[in-house]
This record gives C-alpha cells, structure tokens and sequence, in this order.
C-alpha cells in the first residue's frame, strides 16, 4: 500500500501596519457613491509611525461567519459591512469561499478622534491579499482599500501620494500613485494639534453627499481642483515650501467653505481650529515668509504642515492656544509594513483564537498579550 502524503495546510494569516494619510488637496464628494469613484482627485502625504494601524486578517474552514474587531470592541452592521465587503472581493479574485476574522487595533497617542479608516482599510487590503497569496500591484491594492473608504487609498503608498481621479465607470483606473518617495523631501512635517472633542457630529460619508446635492458653490470647486492639484503636486516636486503652504491653507479653507455652503450647513471648524487659523497667519507675517501652513479634514484638528526647522515656532505657537489638549509632530511615512514575526499577530495562527492585546501610550506601541 503506498501511502500519500497529505499535503500541508497553508495558514492563511497575515499582518500589516498602516498610517493615515493627510491631504493636501483634500477628497470631498463621489460621482459614483457604490463604488466610492470621487469627484477629482487628491494629494496627501502618509504619516510616519508615529500614528499606525495593525491590523490581522486570517482565513479558516473554522470560520462560520466574518466576523471583525476594531480597538477590542466587535463590529456589527455598517461597520462590518464595509469589511466584509473588501473580504468578498479578496476571496473572489483568490477563488476561496473561506470565511474571515479581522482584527485591528489603532496605535494613536491618543483616541481623539483622529482620522483612523484611511489606515485600517489599506491595512485590511494589503493584509487580506497576503493572507490569500495573492500577488496584488499597488495600483490593485488601492483600487481595493478605495472601494473600503476613499481616503484609504492613498495610505497604500507612502511618500507624497495622488489619488487620480480615473475616468472608467468600473473604478479600475481610480487609484493612488506616488507623487514621491519620502527621501525626496525628509524634512517635511505634519504638527497635529488635537482640540477637545473628536468625534464628528456628520460622518464624511454622509457630509460629502449633502454637499455634492446642495452646494451651488461646489461647482466652483470642482472646476478649480485641477488647478489646484497642478499646483500642489509641483510645488512637492520642487520642494517650493512658501507654495506648497499656501496653496494647502486655501484649499482646505475651500472645502471647508463648501461645507458651510452645504444646505442644511456642516461646520467642523471650532473656535480653537478658527484660532489655529489666525494665528498661523500671523507667525507667517511675522516671520516675513510662509513657514507654516494648516489644513482640517471633517473635524477640528488642526494638521500643520512645515519643515523640521521650523517645528519649535509652530509648536510654541500651539502652545499659547487656550483649548489646544496636545501636540502630536510627524513625519512622512514610507507605506504599510508587513510583519512577520508569529508574535505579532493579534489571531494566534494555530488556535485562530484573537490574541488579547492593547496599545501602549507611554511607549507608543501596540502590545500583543502572550
Ligand atoms: O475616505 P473618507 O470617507 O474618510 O473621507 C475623507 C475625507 C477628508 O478626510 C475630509 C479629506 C481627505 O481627502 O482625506
């Protein structure tokens, strides 16, 4: 009798860091709301690992159902949704029906509020197809954390990073590219100032829609957004800081401007952001050059671009602001890690059990609980 050997299993886990991404031409209303297809494009840059996702996606026959944790809390309804919907189109592109467990956890000096799906959803692309083997490009990879959360496609790369707005109807050509690497402009720096309450009062999602549906202003936007991006994306290429910041200031005042115009109105800004505003102004009179430049996604943190020479001025001025809770300076980042160590999973591979794990804020790092 000849006896066959089984063949191995394959354990089909794997686990990936992300980073937000923060624009500088920022993403604000779908032409195609099902296939999150935008408008116009965008730029942004990926954050160092100052602020980074982890996040394990693992495949079994055990598996009865996908089932997912964010920050060890179970996601249910639209939340799982949006998982199970990138899971799906992982599995048909692998061929697989397997059911999966994801687990990420948010390693953020804080949990204010700070934009954390762009670097989930790129973690759970990047993952999810290692897991399965797959051999994805970046630009398969951003298509699939796009169809995820828009902005999550551009945390795929890191660098300096556009998200072409594309042309076809299926979304295959709407995907992020690097404008350029980190090493093309190392000094750049992002200083965040989180201020008071986080969580928003309308999601992105929603916001953009309303706005898409009333704002006559928005067409003005839209026609002005190629400009912009010309501008922007050039202004990286020749390290023109002055430009770059400005430019920066009156796009994000712009779409903040289309929020207000949004019938009924979105505000995000407070009066910290607002003061935040006024006193970046003034440290760039002062200084007799643009040195400092703000931007504000759809809350009211401020993100203050500059180089590393000029970090002490900004910080200081941060620092007189009555309502400012803390200060956070990253750099740029260079795109998801993978991590192989059989450790650092937060599902242990053998068990498919999820490993109890938390973040650590004194040490800034995520801790997987033997
Ligand atoms: O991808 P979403 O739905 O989280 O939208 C993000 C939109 C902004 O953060 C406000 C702008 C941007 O481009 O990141």
């Amino acid at each position: 009798m000849i006896l066959m050997a089984k063949p191995a299993k394959r354990t089909l886990i794997a686990t990936v860091e992300a980073t937000p991404n923060i624009a500088l031409v920022k993403y604000w209303g779908k032409r195609n709301e099902e296939r999150i297809l935008p408008m116009e494009g965008s730029i942004s840059v990926t954050m160092d690992e100052q602020l980074k996702t982890r996040t394990t996606v693992m495949f079994s026959e055990k598996f009865k159902e996908d089932e997912a944790w964010l920050d060890n809390k179970k996601l249910e309804g639209k939340e799982l949704g949006e998982i199970t919907k990138q899971l799906d189109v992982l599995r048909k592109r692998a061929g697989v029906g397997l059911k999966a467990r994801f687990v990420s956890i948010n390693g953020f000096p804080t949990a204010a509020g700070l934009a954390s799906s762009a670097s989930g959803l790129a973690a759970l692309a990047c993952a999810g197809a290692k897991a399965l083997g797959l051999e994805l490009s970046e630009h398969e990879l951003s298509v699939l954390a796009r169809m995820g959360s828009g902005s999550a496609c551009r945390s795929v790369l890191g660098g300096f990073v556009e998200w072409k707005r594309g042309e076809r109807e299926d979304g295959s050509d709407s995907h992020a590219v690097q404008i350029a690497p980190v090493e093309h402009w190392p000094e750049i720096r992002n200083v965040i100032a989180l201020v008071g309450e986080g969580r928003k009062k309308v999601s992105s999602r929603a916001g953009m829609r309303q706005t898409v549906a009333t704002s006559p202003l928005y067409r003005e936007r839209i026609r002005t957004l190629p400009g912009t991006i010309k501008t922007v994306r050039e202004a990286i290429l020749k390290r023109d800081l002055p430009t770059l910041l400005e430019a920066t200031m009156r796009e994000s005042n712009n779409m903040h401007a289309v929020m207000l115009d949004t019938w009924p109105p979105i505000t995000y800004l407070n009066d910290v952001s607002k003061e935040i505003i006024h006193a970046t102004h003034a440290l760039n009179e002062s200084e007799g050059k643009t040195i400092a430049g703000y931007t504000f996604d759809a809350g009211p943190h401020a993100n203050i671009y500059t180089t590393q020479e000029h970090v002490p001025k900004v910080r200081k001025m941060l620092e007189g602001i009555p309502g400012v809770a803390k200060v956070i300076v990253c750099g740029p980042g260079s795109g998801p890690k993978y991590l192989a160590g059989k450790q650092e999973h937060l599902i242990d591979p053998v068990t498919a059990e999820v490993r109890r794990h938390h973040y650590d804020a004194k040490s800034n790092k995520i801790v997987v609980e033997a």
